[in-house]
């Protein structure tokens, strides 16, 4: 087996990636965030609390853990500030198992600003962006304007003042309206309290660890479906959210990539704009969305719910080189006398099975319908307790994606998951 894992969300995002990490991580020397930043929200359950992870990885809560924020983050110090001191309120000290890349990029309350002014600008074409400042700060990295990490240590004053320069020309361009000194101040103590962190040069880092035989998990944010080149472009995010991702955001060398797990729910949800073409808007969807308490982790929004894409997951399969499959929330299922899954696409007359370039033309879903199985299924501890009908719509999804489903989750709770063995194993 490599060292490096991946780890990461197969559709729309909110799978349930922070869940399997906190579950996983005990066979890990290290945990790390490679790409995303406070967009995600990633809910880990266990002894009765709940916690809610934005930039921190989702190994923090076990034991003596490395955890890593890479290079190919963006971090917002004040919230950064704000998760990691939730964290010590509830008896978690980070700071000494929290290591910070250098080249990780900074999210300015400018670029907050600017999300804000781009998706007015954009009128009824909005992406529905988390308004955390995400596609501003990428897009400075890219063009070269952006502020790292590691220039809190140098003449930070200058560097800032620069670029927030920059940004209030841009607004003031557009005729944008804003006030961020209450957060500038914030902002600018936060960027102090991040100096106690230890702030490394995480590629060194991390293949030094690897050398020395420890093994890491790569945590993914966001999901195959909202990668910036892959995903439902433009209603994406401004990262690479696919295992590729992880070599540029922790430089780690395609070679050393091992097993990539990808998750994905045993139906689909969606949260801001853009196509999703087996969304439901009736009471089937209804109900999925409040079994399944479908509210954004992080902003609270309502997520749109439909059936299971298999056209969208086989495509995703194929893009990060998915090797081991995990099928989250399957008990929010647990109660349809009929449960579909989309085989193929329809569009124009036409039927397919392989995701189109343009996802915003009409398309009607072609779905296989199965019989639900009707039982409570939250309390399970062992396959050998799945229902028949269970185990078929388990079957039919391995066959349609040609990759075995090696983890089962049953609820929310760290405990609520059952691992599926194959012999020889
Ligand atoms: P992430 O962003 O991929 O980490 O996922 P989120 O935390 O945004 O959303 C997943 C939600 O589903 C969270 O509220 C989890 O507590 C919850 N959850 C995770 N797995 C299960 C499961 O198997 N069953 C149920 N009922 N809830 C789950
Ligand atoms: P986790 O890691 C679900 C969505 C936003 C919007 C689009 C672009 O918890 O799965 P952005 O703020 O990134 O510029 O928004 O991407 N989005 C997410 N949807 N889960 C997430 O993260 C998301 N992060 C961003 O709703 O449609
Ligand atoms: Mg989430």
């Amino acid at each position: 087996m490599k060292s490096v894992d991946v780890l990461l969300g197969l559709q729309w995002g909110d799978e349930g990636k922070g869940k399997v990490v906190d579950v996983l991580t005990p066979r890990y020397d290290v945990v790390a965030r490679f790409q995303g930043g406070p967009n995600a929200g990633h809910t880990l359950e266990f002894e009765g609390q709940k916690y809610v992870l934005r930039s921190i990885p989702s190994g923090i809560f076990q034991g003596d853990k490395i955890n890593v924020i890479g290079n190919g983050v963006v971090l917002d110090p004040a919230l950064f500030r704000q998760e990691a001191e939730q964290l010590a309120a509830s008896g978690h000290d980070v700071t000494r198992r929290l290591y910070i890349s250098k080249k990780a990029h900074l999210i300015m309350p400018t670029h907050r600003v600017l999300d804000a002014a781009y998706e007015a600008a954009k009128g009824d074409a909005r992406v529905g962006t988390t308004g955390k400042g995400i596609g501003p700060t990428y897009a400075d990295k890219t063009s070269r304007n952006g502020l790292r990490v590691g220039d809190i240590l140098g003449d930070f004053p200058a560097a800032y003042a620069k670029a927030k320069a920059r940004h209030e020309a841009i607004l003031q361009s557009l005729g944008y309206q804003y006030d961020i000194t209450e957060a500038e101040r914030e902002w600018l103590d936060a960027i102090e309290y991040l100096k106690q962190f230890t702030l490394i040069d995480s590629e060194f880092f991390i293949n030094q660890l690897l050398d020395e035989g420890k093994s890491v998990l790569c945590e993914g944010a966001q999901g195959t479906m909202l990668d910036v080149d892959f995903g439902s472009y433009p209603f994406v995010t401004s990262s690479n959210t696919i295992s590729a991702g992880a070599c540029t955001g922790l430089g780690v060398a395609p070679r050393r990539i091992g097993e990539v797990y990808g998750i994905f729910k045993a139906y689909c949800t969606r949260v801001g704009a853009g196509p999703f073409p087996t969304e439901l808007h009736d009471a089937t969807g209804d109900l999925i969305c409040d079994r399944g308490h479908e509210y954004g982790a992080v902003t609270g929004r309502k997520r749109r719910c439909g059936w299971i894409d298999l056209v969208a997951l086989r495509y995703a399969v194929m893009l990060n080189g998915v090797t081991r499959l995990i099928m989250m929330k399957s008990d929010i299922l647990d109660d349809f006398d009929t449960i579909k899954a989309c085989v193929a696409y329809d569009i124009d007359g036409t039927e397919t099975d392989r995701f189109p370039y343009d996802i915003t033309h009409d398309i009607t879903p072609v779905y296989a319908e199965m019989p639900g199985w009707k039982t409570d299924m939250s309390y399970m501890t062992d396959e050998d307790e799945f229902p028949e009908e269970f185990n078929a719509y388990i079957s039919f999804i391995e066959d349609y994606l040609g990759v075995p489903i090696k983890i089962i989750s049953l609820g929310p709770d760290r405990s609520q998951t059952i691992e599926r063995y194959t012999e020889g194993e």
